[in-house]
């Protein structure tokens, strides 16, 4: 099952990922991060900053996204390239040679996931991807119905998509219609999965995704087919858990030697 890490706060989560995560660079430099965007790993990039501040070198990191917009040019201050090269990129200090982002330029948007899924392919695939989950239960934008096997490609928003996402814009219609997002099937190739959730607003989707059946209805749900996933929640987003009790224990007695 996937270890779920039941935590007081986001900064808690935030601290325990990115201990692991500089663990994990301080023994291979040449580490390969997957990086998230939206606010929830937010706290894991302010804490790698901290870690960076204390002595940590990432400029050896290779970093794949997620995803991007379709039709936003690169250089909107809401596109995934300007929102990774603000929140990451510049504040770990990352190589910007090394951080890839789809291309969401809607005239090569045709080509652009096979020459995505080429560049992960091509440099060995992602160590750890870090994750968010949608309200509506999506893990990149791979909307609820997205095939368990996806690769990266064009993808509709939903509405709820939209609708959640209008706060970074002025207004709702702004929100692109269209985006690239890699597949669960690529995210699935990734070697350890950490999927965080914080705040009441998506205990349903996190308790869906680790407790409910395995659909592609509830995309989240995928992490159950991978070997090695870490879920991270706050207490608010803990509260649809049916086993809460359950993971608390499991967690209090890990032996120290298996880290996250
Ligand atoms: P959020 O988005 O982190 O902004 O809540 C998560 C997601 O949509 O995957």
């Amino acid at each position: 099952m996937a270890e779920v890490v039941i935590v007081d706060t986001p900064e808690a989560a935030g601290t325990l990922v990115a201990r692991h995560i500089a663990a994990r660079v301080r023994d291979e430099p040449a580490f390969t991060l997957g990086v998230a965007t939206g606010s929830t790993p937010l706290p894991v990039y302010a804490a790698l900053a901290r870690e960076r501040a204390a002595g940590l070198d990432l400029s050896g990191v290779t970093a794949f996204a997620l995803d991007e917009y379709v039709g936003l040019p690169e250089d909107h201050p809401e596109s995934y390239h300007s929102v990774i090269r603000r929140e990451v990129t510049e504040p770990l200090g990352l190589d910007p040679a090394r951080v890839h982002v789809p291309d969401g330029d809607a005239a090569t948007i045709a080509t652009a996931g096979e020459r995505y899924e080429a560049a992960l392919d091509a440099h060995g695939g992602v160590d750890l991807q870090l994750l968010g989950i949608g309200t509506d239960g999506h893990v990149g934008f791979n909307e609820p119905g997205s095939s368990l096997a996806s690769l990266t490609r064009i993808k509709t928003l939903t509405a709820t998509t939209r609708a959640d996402n209008a706060r970074f814009f002025d207004s709702p219609d702004e929100v692109p219609t269209h985006c690239i997002t890699q597949g669960i099937g690529t995210i699935l190739r990734a070697g350890h999965l950490v999927l965080l959730a914080f705040g009441s607003g998506k205990a349903d989707a996190i308790a869906t995704a680790v407790e409910g059946p395995i659909t592609a209805s509830v995309p989240g749900s995928c992490i159950q087919l991978h070997r090695h996933v870490t879920v991270v929640v706050d207490e608010a987003a803990a509260a649809g858990f049916e086993r809460a009790e359950y993971y608390r224990w499991v967690y209090e007695h890990k032996p120290a030697w298996q880290g996250l």
